[in-house]
């Protein structure tokens, strides 16, 4: 396939891994098909080796396989998969929990993500409940790798799957890449430890995108109750994120009036026009001096 460089995404994207595919759903399979930036792939699966091609017959590309996840970049591969200590720890599920399909900016769902407000509205009775919908402060750091967001703790009805009732919790985002974020969030059995869950958004185009959600949850809870409880908040957050518009992440700070505290948002979208990041936005219009 010849892509020409003005059709691709910045590099950024197209240099960095996304995922693909689940390896239970090629193993199931053998072969499956997935688009990444609107390229068919072919997956396939041999033996133990998975091959991640172009659809089309026109070369192969570089994969690898991490956390029950297939892996690509459509660049060289030389770039560093995240990487969470965590997963090692034997007390913990290292857990897919599902893959949805979403029809918006993989940018939208990372924003989503972050931001704790909307959690009394859409995830009523589980992540909050109204009228407790005050946002506490945000405490933020933004660097060239990353944008660290802690909330202040807030209280939850039922914060996870085994949550024994009512819970504080306090969350930490960090956003790794502009289409990966990691949670840690209090765990309600060991409230001084932390559940990890990820979201990666594999952007199929501008404007559809797919969540795949890795858990690293300690193992007080069964890892089928994990997996339903996280689906019905992905589930949550789906038809608000298709019934946004405009489609693509507005990055002009004057294009969207926040309606509300969203300090998280607006870190992030000021990271990702210093990053670059173009691909499922709407980019700032820049400043234009008309002379004469
Ligand atoms: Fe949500």
């Amino acid at each position: 396939m010849l892509v020409e460089a003005a059709d691709r995404p910045e590099s950024v994207l197209w240099d960095d891994w996304h995922v693909v595919a689940e390896i239970t759903t090629l193993e199931q399979f053998g072969r499956m098909t997935s688009t990444l930036f609107e390229r068919e792939l072919l997956i396939t699966r041999e033996d133990k080796a998975v091959h991640v091609a172009y659809a089309d017959g026109s070369g192969r590309i570089a994969s690898t396989l991490k956390y029950g996840y297939v892996w690509a970049s459509l660049g060289a591969g030389d770039r560093e998969l995240v990487d969470f200590p965590e997963a090692a720890e034997t007390d913990r599920h290292v857990l897919t929990v599902g893959s949805l399909g979403i029809r918006t900016s993989g940018l939208r769902l990372v924003e989503n993500f972050i931001d704790v407000a909307h959690f009394p509205f859409v995830h009523t009775g589980y992540l909050g409940a109204e009228p407790d919908t005050e946002v506490q402060p945000y405490t933020i750091r933004v660097s060239a790798d990353e944008v660290w967001v802690e909330s202040g703790s807030c209280t939850q009805p039922m914060a996870s799957a085994a949550a024994p009732g009512a819970a504080q919790i306090g969350y930490v985002f960090r956003v790794l890449r502009p289409y990966t974020v990691v949670l840690y969030k209090t765990n309600t059995h060991a409230p001084t430890r932390q559940d990890l869950l990820l979201l990666m958004v594999q952007p199929v185009s501008q404007e559809r995108c797919i969540a795949h959600v890795l858990a690293l949850v300690l193992n007080f809870e069964d890892a089928r109750d994990i997996r339903s409880f996280q689906r019905l908040i992905t589930g949550q957050d789906k038809p608000i994120l298709e019934n946004q518009r405009p489609s693509r992440l507005p990055l002009d700070p004057r294009s969207e009036l926040p309606v509300r505290a969203d300090a998280a948002g607006t870190a992030y979208r000021r990271w990702l026009v210093e990053r670059g990041v173009s691909y499922g936005a709407i980019p700032p219009i820049r400043a234009v001096a008309f002379v004469g």
